[in-house]
């Protein structure tokens, strides 16, 4: 071994002995007499002294060396005579009394420190070298041991772990696929899989019970702070289960983990079904860190003459908790927020509860302080108390007040990254109908069964159907998803049909899983967590990026290795590929 010691271990107790340490110089300062050189490793740093006096030779070798330089050192350990309480190491330093420089280094583009001055196009651009740092090596030591936690947690409730293949074949359901031409097969292309879905559920046909598998999905959709093109999920399958079983054996999971990984304990999940869900929060996947639910204000609002409230579909309020004092600047900074194009509302009415029992609204010509006290009484505002109202349409009024609340939360401290609020969101809806194509998509996928109960609806009102789905939702992040599956032909053939299949197309896509139905499929549902999703969760963090070693940037690039990137044209001639002639 390169070394006796990693540079995160040495301890007054190991005073006086000798000792061998390998590592990169972080930073070297020259004192004249005395040069002092902070080595790192993954451990941590530790400070090696080189004196004039001592040995005249080494100290000028050490003053020669650069940022990043791979040495091996050899010395004794002694007590430092200013000690550092910051650092694990610093009670003690490295009287240096050999040095070997293993390999030079040019000066890095950025600091490697734990706070660095590079930019982030280009710490992903030496991506090796931001990997040096300490605390993005503490995320993947993060997501290196949630994963051993999850395999440690399946293993022992009797999953097993089976790697499904990725070159799959493309369906036209979910995000885009991304393609790879086939060489063997002219014109033909494999799919890489958007998860193992279809698999899974074929391995449960095969009677293997619980499966799990911490794999690599590929979706070729539009990236945000929690999308990446290439991501992991927990994927997981069971056999002879209800929602219920599957809702327990996750939850049961998830708190092990907050457990083990983070000592925080978790009470028991709340549910709230879809419909809930989006009166409340206007979100399928609601913040529950706080409260400032949505109330409906249509009957205190409508037909007093506004004309925006009397025309709107919904109007909803919610209240905003001693933020009266709000000013003039800070009301127009939250209905520019709302007017954003990504947030999509008109407009924002305010009402401010003031101490002395009146009540200041922005549209005051319309409302008495009778009127307004009314909307007060609704949405459980009391003096000192803000109350928020935007209009419109249905979904688009809930999806911005949604945004709304979300930065009112953050914007009010309510969002601590360190307080955690888990949510069942069940019953979702079974299909979801799309203006652009008019016609249902899964909202789910198409695997997934609808509710008993709404099944003589499947014909009449389709998009009134509840599927047997659910979601793991924490502190508004969709942690994971899943649902009991249909496990017969019939269902399938429907739910295809259902999705603007004609049987021809389900059989040529989906043939080979309704084959499976027939030969003794059993009931069987599942669910995917978002492994890189929970891994930014657990470390306190919104981007799911800091997570993955190598990841993409915003534009789906690799700018490290710079892919994607043309191939030859032998590359495309053998693939049966054309590029399109230049314009
Ligand atoms: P779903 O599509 O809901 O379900 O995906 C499961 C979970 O995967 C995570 N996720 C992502 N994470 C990072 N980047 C992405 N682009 C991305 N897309 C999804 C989310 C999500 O909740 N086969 C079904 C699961 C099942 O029914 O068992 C599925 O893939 O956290």
């Amino acid at each position: 071994m390169l070394r006796t010691h990693n540079c995160g271990e040495l301890r007054i107790d190991n005073l006086n002995d000798t000792v061998k340490l390998s590592g990169w110089v972080q930073k070297s300062r020259d004192l004249g007499g005395l040069t002092f050189v902070d080595l790192r490793d993954r451990y941590g740093l530790t400070q090696l002294t080189f004196n004039m006096d001592d040995n005249a030779e080494i100290c000028k070798q050490a003053r020669a060396l650069g940022r990043e330089y791979v040495i091996q050192i050899e010395g004794t350990v002694v007590e430092r005579s200013s000690k550092n309480d910051k650092m694990p190491t610093g009670n003690i330093e490295i009287n240096v009394s050999k040095l070997t420089v293993l390999n030079a280094s040019k000066t890095p583009p950025f600091t490697i420190e734990n706070e660095t001055d590079g930019g982030e196009e280009l710490r992903m651009k030496y991506r090796y070298l931001d990997l040096r740092r300490n605390p993005v090596q503490e995320k993947l030591f993060l997501r290196s041991k949630l994963a051993k936690e999850v395999r440690n947690y399946l293993d022992s409730a009797d999953f097993i772990e089976v790697e499904t293949p990725v070159l799959i074949k493309s369906t036209p359901e979910g995000a885009r696929d991304f393609v790879v031409p086939s060489r063997m097969n002219e014109g033909q292309f494999y799919a890489l899989p958007q998860s193992p879905q279809t698999f899974k559920q074929l391995l449960m046909v095969s009677g293997f019970d619980r499966y799990f598998q911490i794999v690599k999905c590929f979706r070729d959709e539009d990236l945000r702070a929690d999308r990446q093109p290439e991501f992991t999920q927990i994927d997981c399958e069971m056999t002879f289960v209800e929602q219920e079983d599957i809702l327990s054996t996750f939850e049961h999971m998830m708190r092990h983990l907050f457990k083990s990984v983070k000592g925080v304990e978790l009470k028991d999940f709340p549910r709230m079904d879809y419909a809930d869900a989006m009166r409340l929060y206007g979100s399928d996947k609601p913040d529950i860190r706080f409260g400032m639910e949505f109330h409906d204000l249509n009957d205190v609002t409508q037909n007093l003459g506004f004309k925006v409230f009397d025309e709107a579909e919904l109007v909803i309020g919610i209240c905003a908790k001693d933020c009266a004092t709000y000013t003039r600047k800070q009301l127009d900074a939250l209905t520019d927020f709302v007017r954003r194009p990504q947030v999509g509302a008109k407009g924002l009415i305010y009402a401010k509860m003031n101490e002395d029992g009146s009540i200041k609204s922005s549209v005051d010509k319309f409302y008495n302080e009778e009127q307004k006290q009314a909307w007060a009484d609704k949405v459980g505002a009391e003096k000192g108390d803000l109350i928020l109202i935007i209009s419109g349409d249905v979904n688009k009024s809930r999806s911005a007040m949604s945004e709304l609340r979300l930065h009112l939360g953050a914007e009010l401290g309510l969002r601590d990254k360190d307080t955690f609020a888990p949510l069942w969101v069940t019953d979702f809806p079974l299909l979801e109908w799309d203006e652009e194509t008019k016609r249902f998509h899964a909202m789910h996928h198409p695997f997934t069964s609808p509710k008993l109960e709404d099944f003589d609806k499947l014909e009449s009102a389709p998009g009134e159907v509840r599927a047997n789905a659910y979601d793991m939702v924490i502190n508004g992040v969709e942690v994971g998803g899943g649902s009991i599956r249909i496990h017969n032909r019939a269902t399938q053939e429907k739910m295809l049909s259902l999705l603007g299949f004609t049987v021809e197309e389900a059989k040529a896509q989906f043939g080979f899983l309704m084959d499976a139905f027939e030969f003794g499929a059993p009931p069987h549902g599942g669910i995917a967590l978002g492994f890189d999703r929970m891994c930014a969760l657990f470390g306190g963090s919104e981007s799911i990026r800091d997570y993955i070693a190598f990841p993409k940037n915003n534009s789906g690039r690799d700018v490290m290795i710079d892919a994607p990137a043309p191939v030859s044209k032998e590359q495309l001639d053998e693939l049966f590929l054309q590029t399109k002639p230049a314009k």
